[in-house]
């Protein structure tokens, strides 16, 4: 049997690298490419109420250090400039080689007004986490709308509820923050429209939540044998103060936005630690498709 010659070893490991090259520059894994530029950019009015809604978030919790490792950043269609503007740098990471080209156009103006210097790192920031904590000591890490999105990239429920649930430990003693799905799904616009109650892009409501601790629910269907499944979900969700449980937190939040059918579970809800506050951002996405993310802050000297 011939051995493959080390050029064609080498060719073949360039072909490799320029299709995992084009793939992420179209789609990153369906989180993000080319196909999410286009509806960033034909979305961006119809997205702008929750883009204020996140930037008012940003805002309020004015940064501890001059730089920021933005993890995910994308173009940042729907990041603050006004936030950033505040650093005196920023990395971007990201799988999507176009990226750094969007950014530039998104956000370059501004960060050349307020002698703010970025650059862009090609990089799997999930499976580089440590080592870009390593590279970036003093910085802010914030990932940018990526924690939700591993559920539709990895296709494994297993290992993305590992993986989201052990970030915060590779972050203890750092100052980082996360915005991301939490949830998504249809909206029943008949229905709304019926009711006179159709949420909009302009009268979104945001929610302050605090998730309680991780309960187990019963293993499903365990005493006939089907499934042995087990559900976790937090004990409790503080919404605008008041505690209730995860269920009826869920549904209204569901039915704040007229939920309809079956809702995405982004498996993100312990990327916090329990009781941490945040805020949920309603993000009509579709007209007839809305995402709730959650946004929050956790400083360095948090205990867990
Ligand atoms: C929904 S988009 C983020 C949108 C961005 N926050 C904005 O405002 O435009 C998710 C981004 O995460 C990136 N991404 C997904 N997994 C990643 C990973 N493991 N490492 C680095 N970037 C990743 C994708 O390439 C994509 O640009």
């Amino acid at each position: 049997m011939p051995r493959p010659s080390q050029e064609t070893v080498s060719n073949q490991a360039l072909r490799r690298h320029l299709l995992a090259w084009l793939g992420d520059a179209l789609h990153a894994q369906e989180t993000g490419g080319l196909s999410w530029h286009w509806s960033a950019y034909r979305s961006r009015h119809a997205w702008a109420p929750s883009k204020r809604a996140i930037e008012a978030f940003l805002l309020a919790h004015p940064p501890s250090t001059k730089d920021l490792l933005l993890i995910g950043g994308s173009a940042g269609w729907m990041m603050s400039s006004k936030w950033l503007c505040q650093f005196k740098t920023i990395t971007i990471i990201d799988i999507d080689p176009l990226a750094r080209f969007f950014f530039q156009y998104v956000h370059g103006a501004d960060l050349k007004h307020s002698q703010t210097s970025w650059r862009f790192e090609r990089r799997d920031a999930l499976q580089e986490l440590p080592q870009l904590l390593k590279e970036h000591p003093q910085a802010l890490v914030f990932f940018d709308n990526i924690l939700g999105q591993q559920c539709v990239r990895l296709k494994d429920e297993v290992l993305v509820e590992r993986l989201l649930s052990h970030i915060k430990k590779t972050l203890e003693g750092r100052d980082w923050g996360s915005i991301h799905d939490l949830y998504s799904g249809r909206i029943d616009l008949e229905a709304s429209f019926a009711k006179g109650t159709l949420p909009t892009p302009q009268n979104l409501s945001t929610f302050t939540c605090q998730l309680g601790e991780m309960a187990q629910e019963t293993p499903t269907g365990m005493a006939n044998g089907a499934t042995n499944d087990v559900d976790a979900m937090p004990q409790h969700m503080i919404l605008n103060g008041i505690k209730r449980s995860f269920e009826e937190g869920s549904q209204m939040l569901l039915q704040a936005v007229n939920a309809s059918g079956e809702w995405k579970d982004h498996l993100s809800v312990e990327v916090f630690a329990p009781d941490t506050p945040s805020l949920m951002i309603p993000w009509f996405f579709k007209p007839n498709y809305c995402h709730w993310l959650q946004a929050g802050f956790v400083p360095s000297s948090s205990p867990r």
